[in-house]
């Protein structure tokens, strides 16, 4: 092999070596060492304990929002409950049983409405979102014939929110592309039950909000009560988990546990992950509706995941690369990769025929070399999210086993979320990371089931059952 001169490195590939060898040095920067994501685990432990106590929370970048939901409910009412949940571009409205069997165990049989999100609805005012949201719920019950009942209401609403009771909470900021004007700094139930008098069709007691990942965490709860954290892995990524009430400074009290909503989507906003971000990640930063914010989120959620790997390609096409330089009109459009196109690439099971008609509907005629390179490319990108989640949980999941100083701690984490359940080996890959970087724990993962919307039902009939 003749060796280069230094400087020809920097500016052109060098076609003496195997492009293959130039596309792995590229995806090569996805890659992060154990080290690397334990350091990314301490730094988020840090921000976690900063944004718990009262003198560092402001300037955290994980602000370890409380939500007033306590362990232990001893009892909740029986009935029917109405679940609102408003996180993604889907509204969903839901009725919930909630009842007893012998076993105490809570039954739950579900109707179910999904509404889409218009596109102007979410860019608007909030006004507009909420008669929006109060007008589905009109139409959600004259479907059902329920009008005339003034049913309980759990409202899961997946934002960060600063709580000052289970059923009130200011709207710190939006996230995951949302950017309705006249909502954040205000109580997101007064702005719902004002909706729902301006409709002045129907009649609802709202009992309780909760975030979706603390909705996952009680639906999950009432199948394993060792269930004690609460995560979502799709458009966007979050986590909550039990915390020491103690330790819950924002609270006042002493005693007994409280679920705290981490918001880590926030970790890296100060600065925290800056050597581990990528061109790429910068890109989609500044894309964004919310240019400096969610940094963490911005590298695991299935809003960003597709664009980065777009973006990727690309490089690697300027390069010459891939598709002999040359990329269609359309994979240079933004948004044009969607997130589920890594699922459908990274199934393919050796013919290539998933690839091929990805690819072909992006306008592209692929190669097989260019085919194998684009599945290690979603690859790269998708690993990297797994194991930087993986960072994550680890570091609420080593916390809490600090705070019992047990030996061994046996845990269930409740996860929700289209990364999560739809990619063919996301799972794998985050589990495996999970139980390496937290040897001293058993992890048990139980994927939820509707759980946003069973959960916040869950947490209303409690809510019911202690205010009466
Ligand atoms: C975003 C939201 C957070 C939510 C998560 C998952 O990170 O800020 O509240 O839990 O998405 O939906």
């Amino acid at each position: 092999m003749v060796m280069q001169e230094s400087g020809m490195w920097d500016s052109s590939p060098n076609f003496g070596t195997s492009p293959q060898m130039f596309v792995q040095q590229i995806l090569s920067e996805f890659h992060l060492r154990k080290e690397e994501l334990l350091e990314m685990m301490r730094r988020i432990q840090q921000e976690m304990a900063k944004g718990l106590r009262l003198e560092s929370h402001q300037t955290a970048s994980v602000k370890m929002l409380p939500s007033y939901v306590r362990s232990t409910p001893d009892g909740s009412e029986v009935g029917d409950f109405l679940a609102l949940d408003l996180g993604g571009t889907n509204f969903r409205v839901m009725l919930v049983k909630v009842g007893e069997d012998e076993k105490r165990f809570w039954k739950i049989a579900t109707n179910n409405q999904m509404y889409s999100i218009p596109v102007d609805v979410m860019t608007g005012t909030a006004e507009m979102l909420f008669d929006y949201i109060a007008q589905c719920i009109s139409n959600f019950l004259d479907q059902y014939n329920m009008k005339d009942k003034k049913l309980p209401l759990g409202f899961t609403f997946s934002f960060p929110v600063r709580h000052e009771d289970i059923d009130k909470g200011i709207l710190l900021n939006w996230t995951k592309g949302f950017k309705v004007s006249g909502a954040e700094g205000n109580n997101v139930v007064g702005l719902l039950r004002d909706a729902i008098k301006r409709n002045g069709d129907f009649e609802m007691d709202v009992v309780a909000m909760v975030n979706d990942t603390v909705a996952t965490m009680i639906s999950c709860y009432y199948e394993d009560h060792s269930c004690e954290v609460g995560m979502i892995i799709g458009t966007g990524c979050n986590a909550c988990y039990m915390e020491e009430m103690k330790n819950v400074e924002l609270v006042e009290g002493e005693e007994g546990r409280m679920c705290v909503n981490t918001e880590w989507g926030g970790f890296g906003d100060t600065g925290e992950l800056e050597e581990f971000r990528l061109e790429y990640d910068c890109v989609v930063d500044e894309m964004s509706v919310n240019p400096g914010y969610q940094l963490y989120e911005k590298i695991i959620g299935g809003k960003y995941m597709g664009e980065l790997t777009r973006l990727v390609l690309l490089k690697l096409v300027n390069q010459n690369l891939l598709f002999n330089g040359e990329a269609s009109q359309l994979l240079k459009t933004r948004g044009s990769f969607e997130t589920r196109f890594l699922s459908q690439i990274e199934s393919d099971t050796g013919d290539q025929k998933q690839i091929y008609n990805v690819l072909t509907k992006l306008g592209v005629l692929p190669s097989e070399a260019d085919c194998d390179i684009v599945h290690l490319v979603c690859e790269s990108v998708s690993t990297r999210a797994a194991h930087v989640c993986a960072a994550g949980l680890a570091g609420i999941i080593n916390r809490m086993w600090e705070n019992k100083c047990k030996e061994t701690m046996r845990i269930t984490v409740g996860i929700d979320g289209s990364v999560y359940k739809l990619h063919p080996h996301f799972k794998h890959r985050f589990h495996t990371m999970v139980r390496e970087l937290a040897p001293h724990c058993e992890v048990t993962f139980l994927q939820s089931d509707e759980g946003s919307g069973r959960g916040a039902a869950l947490i209303s009939a409690v809510a019911r059952k202690m205010a009466s």
